[in-house]
């Protein structure tokens, strides 16, 4: 590839992470992309700089009206080198949530390509162990200093990179346990649950910390008109196996459209699985655990990868999904899913850059 944006080379490079203990989203890597937004001059000051703190002024509109959002995707290392996981699909994403949140649009392609010449850079720090990758976090936020509520004039847009192992930290099929919210919403139609904006997780966190304090790992949000029907969890979509069939939520504005929710529908149906998107009511769930015909339910998120679920509690009720183990079909998913992110696998789709 041929180097497009200027580097500026740092003085000493950091000393990267103990591969066999890598968390989420801790060390970050030598070098980020940045570039600024104006009304007058659109995107400019395009470079690779060094991993740092930013200077921000106390009046920078998203500190006071939250005009920010982000993304999440991953590069892995392979035989043939660095290879991307869908980097269109998520700068196309982010550019609709900058739509629903004023803010300007990316040049996909641009994005891509200074996305993949940080990369080529950043490539020592694409860890290989098992289930690791280097997590890439687009983001977009308002800085111009003014305090009336209007879309700001002045954006700043950085792509920053983290080696990463398990999101959940004990190994990526280890089955969670999730607590079925009832009294917070996540999101409404109309509202900004499609897109990924930084406040949608600011206002998750009241019933993460009491799921938490009650030994659950994550909430499944229920919609926020009837609190009935199943939205999505914390940091994933999810899926529900009802014998040979796979279904998912279908989407409806207030859930996130998933890169990995997207990949997976399309790898279930190549794999030979009846796929269906519908609505779910959380009874469903509930009975169809009970009496068996629910046999397996996992999340699907970019960070979680494919994330097994053994447990849900809905109220007073408490149930054990199959046998509280990593089922067959998820591990088959899993298995088929990651080999091709990490290409040991053939790519059918098309799907790696
Ligand atoms: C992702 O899966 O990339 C996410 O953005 C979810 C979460 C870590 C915020």
């Amino acid at each position: 590839m041929v180097a497009k944006f200027e580097v500026v080379e740092r003085n000493e490079l950091k000393q990267k992470p103990d591969q066999d203990n890598l968390s989420f989203g801790i060390h970050f890597t030598d070098y980020m992309f940045t570039m600024d937004y104006s009304e007058e001059l659109g995107w400019h000051n395009k470079k690779i700089v060094p991993y740092e703190d930013i200077p921000m002024s106390p009046a920078s509109q998203v500190l006071h009206y939250g005009q920010a959002v982000f993304e999440g995707l991953k590069a892995y290392k392979t035989a043939a080198g660095a290879q991307l996981f869908r980097p269109n699909e998520n700068f196309k994403r982010m550019n609709k949530s900058c739509e629903r949140l004023e803010m300007p649009q990316l040049d996909v392609e641009e994005a891509v390509q200074a996305l993949k010449q940080l990369i080529s850079i950043e490539q020592d720090w694409i860890p290989t162990g098992e289930g690791q990758s280097l997590y890439i976090r687009p983001i977009m936020y308002a800085n111009e200093p003014y305090l009336g509520v209007r879309p700001a004039t002045s954006y700043k847009f950085l792509i920053i990179l983290t080696p990463v192992g398990a999101y959940y930290g004990k190994g990526h099929l280890t089955p969670i346990k999730i607590f079925v919210e009832d009294e917070y919403v996540r999101a409404v139609r109309g509202g900004v649950g499609f897109a990924k904006a930084a406040g949608n997780y600011a206002a998750s966190l009241i019933a993460q910390s009491r799921a938490e304090k009650l030994g659950y790992n994550q909430v499944l949000w229920l919609d926020g008109v009837e609190q009935s029907y199943i939205e999505e969890v914390g940091s994933m979509n999810i899926f529900f196996v009802f014998g040979n069939k796979l279904v998912t939520p279908q989407l409806n504005g207030s859930i996130l459209p998933g890169i990995t929710r997207k990949s997976i529908l399309q790898l279930a149906a190549h794999l030979g699985y009846e796929v269906e998107e519908r609505r779910i009511h959380i009874d469903e769930v509930v009975s169809a655990a009970k009496d068996g015909s629910l046999t397996e339910v996992f999340g699907a998120g970019t960070a979680v990868v494919i994330s097994p679920v053994g447990e849900i509690k809905y109220k007073d009720e408490v149930v054990t999904i199959g046998s509280g183990n990593t089922g067959e079909v998820t591990q088959k998913l899993y298995d088929a899913y990651t080999s091709i992110q990490n290409g040991t696998s053939e790519d059918p789709f098309r799907w790696c850059l």
